[in-house]
């Protein structure tokens, strides 16, 4: 993998904190360091992303997710030219044949955010039979850094188990429990803060990140 990763798969699943996904896929939208996205959503992310982000159908999904909030910025790492709308592209969950699902592409490394615990046993017992979980499956077995933000509560034996089968292969689990010491003013400046944590953890530390200073 390059110094910082250029080229990031990103999953979406039928959890809740569909508002986490949004500020990662704003993030490394404006990230000039991150050359391509492929983003892939499961059908019962977009009945989430429904309720909470007001997304109507598979229609200019990536858009409506984004929003009308990019804005340029004069950072080192953000520039006008990261703002192409090839960047991120859409992947069918059912396309077990696009780029993602073979190792020989050159994906760096994938985020699952939310992670809904179905997709976590999925992926913890090497059940690859949509996209998502193939890529995940591709990402552990070429030892790829692959983060899994799964939310649920409480959890049974069961999640546990499975949450400890994924991190036993490789996988880093990144809960979706935010911090609260930064005193974030809106869900919006929680939601970025936790996906900048996510970023820097795949190598992508954001310029205007909270840092803890003691
Ligand atoms: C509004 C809503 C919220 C949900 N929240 C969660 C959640 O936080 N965690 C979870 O694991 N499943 C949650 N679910 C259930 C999943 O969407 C469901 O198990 C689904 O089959 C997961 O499919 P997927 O893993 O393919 O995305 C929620 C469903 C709905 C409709």
């Amino acid at each position: 993998m390059p110094n910082h990763p250029q080229n990031l798969t990103v999953a979406t699943t039928g959890a809740s904190g569909a508002i986490f996904l949004r500020h990662l896929l704003l993030a490394v939208e404006r990230d000039a360091r991150v050359k391509t996205v492929n983003f892939i959503a499961s059908d019962a992310a977009l009945r989430v992303m429904a309720e909470e982000l007001d997304i109507q159908g598979r229609a200019n999904l990536v858009t409506q997710i984004l929003g009308a909030s990019i804005k340029p910025s004069t950072s080192k790492t953000r520039t006008a030219s990261s703002h192409s709308p090839q960047k991120i592209q859409l992947q069918s969950n059912s396309d077990i044949g696009a780029n993602v699902a073979s190792g020989s592409y050159s994906a760096d490394a994938m985020v699952v955010i939310p992670c809904s615990v179905g997709t976590l046993a999925r992926i913890a017992n090497g059940i690859a039979s949509q996209l998502i979980e193939r890529a995940a499956d591709v990402t552990l077995k070429e030892k790829r850094p692959l983060v899994l933000c799964v939310r649920e509560t409480p959890l049974h034996k069961i999640h546990i188990r499975n949450l400890y089968c994924a991190a036993d292969a490789g996988a880093t689990i990144f809960p979706l429990i935010p911090a609260y010491y930064y005193r974030p003013a809106s869900l919006d400046e929680m939601a970025r803060e936790f996906a900048y944590r996510v970023l820097a953890h795949v190598g992508l530390p954001q310029p205007d990140a909270f840092h803890w200073k003691g």
